[in-house]
């Protein structure tokens, strides 16, 4: 008798166990998804858990991005209180004065990119109705998101042909009210990327009242359309996964390559740095900026934030970039939007791009750094 309700209990235990895995599964997806809703409500559609990238069908069209979300689009209504765009092809289409569907419907999910370098006028041939400084926004719809995507630039024509061709469609397909500016730095300055984002955050918003801001290396390609250029409520690291370094990141806290702020995001951290000239490190202070607001840094799915990188050759890296890094924390409120000092040389309204030619003075700008410093030291009591 003893021995048989022993048995009874071990067979019990065993149930018990496996119906609290079963239940401990089935929460991990639940809370899994709460999760993304607030990270990004699109999160739900470029989960690669529940779209798996550029599926096709057996006659090679890709298979309607919007069957993958169906049941997330539901489940996010009522929190968004937004209308769901209709997944019916009969449906009516919004009207002009309607904000766009939530999921734009004509994103294509993996796309390929074609690197041959066009002329100018060729790629223009392509895009006929762009407003001049590489301006667009859906004609039936009202956009959900005005974007500024920001290139800091220096002779790297071909890449920058390659860029426009692929992207303007891209960010149209993406139903988008964007522009595309690209802040080039007159020589013989050494190249500073973070500058010339914060002069493209600045001059952007002299001309359109932007809410949302992706700043671009013009050497990234993005290789799939769920990858939306939008700000969501964190500020976002899009270019996860590049080919160049095997799709994967090379450590947890990269924030380099291709980067989405909205506007409040980049004035409550003072933009970035204007104290790297050279190859890196801005992107790392801009981190410890970002992390310091108290924000956390989001991204896409490795499936989908996926880039090809043009091949150029490897710029010098700037000795002192690991020194300003250490030191970063205590410059972020005064050396940043607020210290920021150029001269614009030109604005032209290109017909692919907003061209903004700009002038840094390096030497102006490492007196500020040196007169930080010993007003630092000064500040230190002595022991
Ligand atoms: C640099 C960053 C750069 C990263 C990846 C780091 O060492 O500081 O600026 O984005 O490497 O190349
Ligand atoms: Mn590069």
């Amino acid at each position: 008798m003893t021995g048989k309700t022993s048995k009874c209990t071990k067979e019990n235990v065993f149930k018990v166990a496996a119906v609290t895995t079963v239940i401990l599964i089935i929460l991990q997806f639940g809370v899994s998804s709460i999760f993304y809703q607030y990270y990004h409500p699109l999160a739900v559609l470029v989960s690669s858990k529940i779209a798996p990238v550029g599926k096709q069908n057996s006659s090679g069209e890709f298979v309607d991005i919007r069957d993958f979300i169906v049941s997330g689009q539901l489940r996010h209504k009522d929190r968004l209180g937004i209308a769901s765009p209709s997944l019916n092809a009969n449906a009516s289409l919004p009207r002009k004065d309607e904000a766009c569907p939530f999921i734009p419907p004509n994103l294509r999910g993996a796309v390929s990119v074609d690197k041959s370098i066009k002329s100018y006028d060729e790629i223009k041939a392509n895009y006929p109705d762009l407003l001049p400084g590489g301006r667009w926004k859906p004609k039936d719809c009202v956009s959900r998101h005005r974007v500024a995507i920001i290139i800091p630039y220096r002779d790297r024509e071909a890449h920058l042909k390659v860029f426009l061709q692929h992207m303007h469609k891209f960010l149209q397909d993406q139903q988008l009210d964007y522009g595309i500016y690209v802040i080039e730095l007159a020589m013989p300055t050494k190249f500073n990327r973070a500058m010339l984002m914060n002069i493209g955050f600045v001059e952007a918003l002299k001309l359109y009242d932007y809410q949302c801001f992706v700043f671009h290396d013009v050497d990234l390609i993005p290789e799939d359309e769920r990858n939306i250029y939008s700000c969501p409520e964190q500020p976002r690291h899009m270019s996860a996964a590049v080919d160049t370094m095997g799709y994967r990141l090379p450590y947890e806290a990269i924030f380099g390559g291709v980067s989405a702020l909205t506007k409040d995001q980049m004035k409550n951290v003072n933009g970035f740095s204007n104290k790297f000239f050279g190859w890196g490190g801005e992107d790392d202070d801009m981190h410890n900026r970002i992390v310091a607001k108290g924000y956390k840094i989001i991204r896409y799915p490795i499936k989908v934030a996926r880039y090809k990188m043009l091949s150029h050759k490897k710029d010098k890296a700037n000795p002192e970039r690991m020194g300003l890094l250490y030191q970063g924390r205590k410059r972020f409120a005064s050396d940043g939007l607020n210290s920021l000092k150029y001269k614009v040389n030109k604005v032209e309204l290109r017909p692919l791009y907003t061209w903004v030619y700009v002038e840094i003075n390096e030497e102006e700008v490492k007196k500020q750094l040196e007169k930080d410093h010993e007003l630092a030291h000064r500040r230190q009591p002595r022991v």
